[in-house]
């Protein structure tokens, strides 16, 4: 079962996201970060920010993958993900451009772009530890529901549910781009490790069915019950429909009392 930790809110969520990467960090300086956009992973990104100018840790040599990117906007649009994991995670974290990579979406041969952006993971030597956000309709990565469980990094349509919920980034949905290149749900599981986060009432029925239903291609974020590495941090909100909710409460609270250090 993946680690389920309900916080107070997003910030306790990202102290405690941006703390698992640090161990990350500390133990592999070239480490490979998995890197979600949207904006759940954004007060992870401004508390890792935060520990690594207060701690000074070196973060040169450390890569990353984008998890997708949208197909047929330019990488100088404001809402490529290749602009927008600029200005959120390479310039406050302070990594080097050059080794954060985001799914060509644009331009000739744009079809091989999964296919080249799989072999690059692999050649890195895999994704230590990736960050996750969840759909309202339980996608992770830009893989829809009915994604193939096994699937590797290619291009995709996007549903009408991901359109309209990503409309408040273009304006309208009808100036969403209708697809993307992203990492496929077998890319995801062979991270190493996993910290999938989600925050408010519209995440409500999508967490829980990742989290309490079966494994289904239907649920994509149900992956995470098949990985033996996967922190899942949630906000009251977010938790509101789990099953288990308590149980996962005091499961916390009871390591915390141990006083193991
Ligand atoms: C982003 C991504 C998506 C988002 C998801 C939630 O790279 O792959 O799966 O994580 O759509 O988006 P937000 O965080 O904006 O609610």
């Amino acid at each position: 079962m993946a680690e389920v930790i309900i916080v107070r809110d997003q910030e306790e969520a990202g102290s405690i996201a941006a703390s698992l990467v640090v161990e990350q960090l500390q133990r592999k300086p070239d480490t490979v970060l998995g890197l979600a956009t949207g904006s759940t992973p954004l007060s992870t990104y401004a508390a890792l920010a935060a520990t690594i100018r207060d701690m000074g840790l070196d973060v040169s040599q450390v890569r990353g993958f984008a998890l997708d990117e949208y197909l047929g906007v330019p990488p100088e649009h404001p809402q490529s993900y290749r602009s927008v994991i600029t200005s959120e995670v390479v310039v406050p974290l302070g990594l080097t451009p050059s080794l954060i990579h985001t799914p060509r979406g644009f331009g000739t041969g744009v079809q091989a772009s999964g296919d080249e952006y799989e072999s690059a993971i692999l050649a890195a030597g895999g994704i230590d530890i990736q960050i996750l956000g969840i759909g309202t309709n339980g996608h992770v990565g830009f893989n829809e529901p009915g994604s193939s469980l096994a699937s590797t990094t290619r291009i995709k349509a996007l549903a009408a549910q991901t359109r309209a919920d990503n409309a408040r980034f273009f304006g309208s949905p009808g100036d969403v781009p209708t697809h993307c290149v992203t990492q496929g749900l077998g890319t995801i599981q062979r991270a190493r490790q996993l910290v999938l986060l989600a925050f408010g009432p519209a995440k409500a029925s999508a967490v829980a069915a990742a989290l309490d239903g079966p494994v289904s291609a239907s649920v994509p974020g149900s992956i995470v019950q098949l990985h033996p590495r996967a922190t899942v941090i949630v906000d009251e909100e977010a938790a509101a429909l789990l099953q288990h909710a308590d149980y996962h409460r005091m499961a916390r609270a009871g390591v915390a009392g141990l006083g193991l250090g």
